[in-house]
């Protein structure tokens, strides 16, 4: 596994893999590694000879008054992590601002979020989707790889970055979808759990609780959406440390909320603080006849 940091070094190592005919996996990430994050890097090994994971704090994602500064900035243990898996990635590309967005990087075309964008996620944080698309899309530049590996648990980012693929990259990367990785008790990991206190830990499983509401109200006592829904958004406003951003289904095709005769491919997506700790999670389920 070789740490890299510039341009000239990613380079390099690309030209050796792409000469021995290998084909690449990018793993992109911001660091802060958990397992979530391991189960993307076995994904990425199954697609391709060559993994790269990067790691870079995307301060374009972040808006104002949010947690860039706070952002958990942990490369040494990320890298002896990494360094430590039976197979590890080839590649650790952990950049600079200046290479990401400096003048050695090729203008990339800017790519947008668009209306759905402005949507969910987008609400709490205008100009996230703006700022993750464009980092993407110049690690795409930078790294060229054939997979591209992305966490489902980030269900509108995961939509965003398919639909650019297709309508902006030709198809390519390929986009592979991880399922999410989950505590015993339910509760999707991530980087920002560890700001979790004990007691906003425990409260945290209402994202799921209120989840296997909705899907029980759906499937089992044949609710409407808006039923399932109803009662959802009850479970998560009975927790006091919790405050409900958003519960929705929406089509998995097209990211639009689904009417009560929806039948289909749903996700059910679902924004809480708990413990002042925003925790995002979501499930994707048939609705039948
Ligand atoms: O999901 C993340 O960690 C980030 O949004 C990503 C895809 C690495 C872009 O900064």
């Amino acid at each position: 596994m070789l740490l890299v940091h510039s341009r000239a070094e990613l380079d390099a190592a690309l030209a050796e893999a792409r000469a021995e005919h290998k084909q690449i996996a990018l793993v992109p990430t911001m660091g802060a590694l958990h397992e979530g994050h391991l189960s993307l890097i076995d994904l990425a090994h199954e697609a391709a000879a060559f993994v790269v994971v990067s790691i870079f704090v995307n301060p374009l994602q972040f808006g104002a008054g949010e947690d860039f500064d706070r952002y958990p900035r942990t490369l040494d243990a990320d890298v002896a992590m990494l360094g430590g898996l039976r197979n590890p990635p080839q590649i650790v590309f952990a950049p600079d601002v200046e290479t990401i967005y400096g003048s050695s990087t090729p203008p990339a075309p800017k790519p947008r979020a668009g209306a759905i964008g402005a949507t969910f996620e987008g609400i709490a944080r205008p100009g996230h989707f703006d700022g993750m698309l464009e980092v993407v899309s110049r690690l795409f530049d930078l790294v060229q790889p054939d997979f591209a590996i992305f966490g489902a648990k980030d269900a509108q980012q995961v939509h965003l970055v398919r639909r650019m693929i297709q309508r902006e990259r030709a198809g390519l990367p390929q986009l592979i979808e991880a399922d999410t990785v989950r505590e015993e008790d339910g509760l999707a990991l991530s980087s920002r759990n560890r700001f979790l206190s004990a007691e906003a830990r425990d409260a945290a499983t209402v994202l799921v609780d209120a989840m296997i509401e909705v899907v029980a109200a759906i499937a089992e006592d044949g609710a409407s959406a808006s039923q399932a829904l109803a009662a959802g958004r009850q479970v998560i406003e009975a927790e006091p440390s919790a405050k409900l951003e958003y519960l929705a289904l929406v089509d998995k095709s097209t990211f639009a909320p689904i009417a009560d005769d929806f039948v289909g491919e749903a996700q059910l997506i679902v924004a809480a603080i708990v413990g002042g700790v925003r925790l995002l999670d979501n499930l994707i389920f048939e609705i039948g006849e």
